[in-house]
């Protein structure tokens, strides 16, 4: 059990130190980018069952610190990557919280203890702070998406002056994986199909709505979804491997805002159980008797309000296997960023066939692509529906560098006057 809190296999990788510039410039952190591998805590598969775990307090680097990227993948004990016909990686997501220093947590706990800790979450900066409070977290498309944070930006984490006292920054981690192997259907059970997995109650004991056919509320930890008879298969312990990369903060660093718009997402309502964030969606079969009149892409739009403007740095989208593209709007029409599945064509880890194994991302040139304080955006995310399809999702992610905070930043740099004097104007 205490191995996953002395950070097993915890290497640490030094790096960068060729590109370190001797004269200190705006937007040029002498910081040099440090990386370390950590494992979570094991978790055991069988054929067709589930594990849907939250790991409080696990390994990440400590301190002021830019976050640069967070990559992930799960491995057996050996460290072989599993590929996703075998182990399918429905999502991973990491949580920061304020856990008290005097407290120490469970290394696995159900969500709803939670509160009991004492803790508060660190959420990221919107739009659904109630369900995806998350900094970071993809699903089967970890291996080929890129998460790296462009220079000069990085996310800021563990600003003493934003630690309330007696508490410290900690990391929670949450990982879904479904065993696949010798099941009967692996997209029904991957699409969490709730016959598939003969479920009428949620995990705590409610009846489900009748018209739910699937989703995360049918494949819940400890579910088991239908094998075929006489598979054997064995039970495996595997973990999810994620690489972290990261600098020490410095005021070189500008610090960018994580927003995740979600397609599911409604504008409050007076019934606010009907407002926010709904995390999945059902996309229903096209009408086939009709093909050659339609074409069978099932599109869904969003509108949301993103608090605060500035420049937007990195974008990418979060689908699910049968997703064929989506895009963020700007107000006027303008497209801020496209992402778009890779699918796989084979059979190894990392190129698994009908697999999305990659989403494309956005690295716009900085300041080449504004939003504005309150501006509306449009999320669309497409999917083709020759088949029905179960608990999808439409999520899209971007980091957004406050103007102010830049400018500001690059003339303290230029005039290079002492914070404190400057305090002191303020
Ligand atoms: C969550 O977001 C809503 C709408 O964006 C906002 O009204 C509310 O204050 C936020 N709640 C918290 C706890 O941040
Ligand atoms: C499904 O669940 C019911 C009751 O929970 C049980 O009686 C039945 O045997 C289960 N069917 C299968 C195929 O496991
Ligand atoms: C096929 O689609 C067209 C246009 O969407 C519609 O006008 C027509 O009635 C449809 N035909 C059938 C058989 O549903
Ligand atoms: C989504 O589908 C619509 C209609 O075919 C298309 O106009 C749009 O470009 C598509 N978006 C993406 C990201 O593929």
């Amino acid at each position: 059990m205490f191995y996953a809190r002395v950070c097993l296999l915890c290497i640490f990788i030094l790096s960068s130190s060729l590109t370190l510039n001797a004269i200190r410039s705006p937007g040029r952190s002498l910081n040099s980018v440090k990386s370390a591998i950590f494992l979570s805590p094991p978790f055991f598969l069988s054929p067709g069952s589930v594990i849907n775990k939250y790991y409080f307090d696990v390994p990440f680097p400590r301190g002021h610190i830019a976050l640069k990227s967070f990559d992930a993948e799960v491995v057996d004990e050996a460290g072989i990557p599993v590929p996703l016909h075998e182990t399918y990686l429905h999502h991973w997501v990491v949580e920061g919280y304020y856990g008290r220093k005097t407290t120490k947590d469970p290394i696995e706990a159900n969500p709803s203890e939670f509160e009991f800790f004492d803790h508060q979450f660190v959420k990221n900066s919107g739009i659904c702070n109630r369900t995806l409070r998350q900094y970071f977290g993809l699903g089967s498309e970890t291996r080929r998406t890129k998460t790296w944070v462009p220079d000069p930006y990085g996310i800021e984490v563990g600003n003493p002056e934003q630690i309330p006292d007696g508490f410290e920054h900690r990391w929670l981690m949450n990982v879904h994986a479904i065993d696949t192997r010798g099941v009967v259907d692996k997209l029904g059970c991957t699409e969490c199909r709730c016959s598939l997995y003969n479920v009428t109650k949620d995990e705590y004991g409610r009846p489900l709505r009748k018209d739910y056919i699937g989703g995360l509320w049918c494949c819940y930890d400890h579910t088991q979804c239908l094998v075929q008879e006489g598979f054997g298969g064995t039970r495996r312990k595997l973990y999810l491997r994620y690489k972290v990369t990261w600098q020490d903060w410095d005021n070189t660093i500008v610090p960018v805002k994580i927003y995740i718009f979600d397609v599911t997402y409604t504008a409050a309502e007076k019934d606010s159980a009907l407002s926010g964030c709904k995390v999945e969606y059902q996309v229903e079969q096209c009408d086939l008797s009709n093909r050659s009149n339609k074409e069978c892409i099932d599109i869904k739009k969003a509108k949301m309000i993103i608090p605060r403007g500035g420049d937007i740095v990195y974008g990418s989208a979060h689908q699910h296997s049968a997703g064929i593209g989506s895009t963020l709007y700007a107000q006027d029409g303008r497209v801020l960023c496209t992402s778009m599945p890779t699918y796989g064509d084979g059979k190894e880890a990392g190129n698994e066939k009908g697999y999305i194994v990659g989403m494309s991302t956005c690295y716009p040139t900085p300041g080449s692509v504004k939003v504005s304080d309150g501006e509306v955006l449009t999320l669309v995310s497409n999917y083709s529906n020759t088949e029905m399809h179960t608990g999808v999702m439409g999520l899209f992610y971007i980091l957004v560098a406050e103007k102010q905070e830049q400018v500001e930043k690059m003339s303290l740099d230029f005039h290079s006057f002492p914070l404190s004097v400057r305090d002191e104007v303020a």
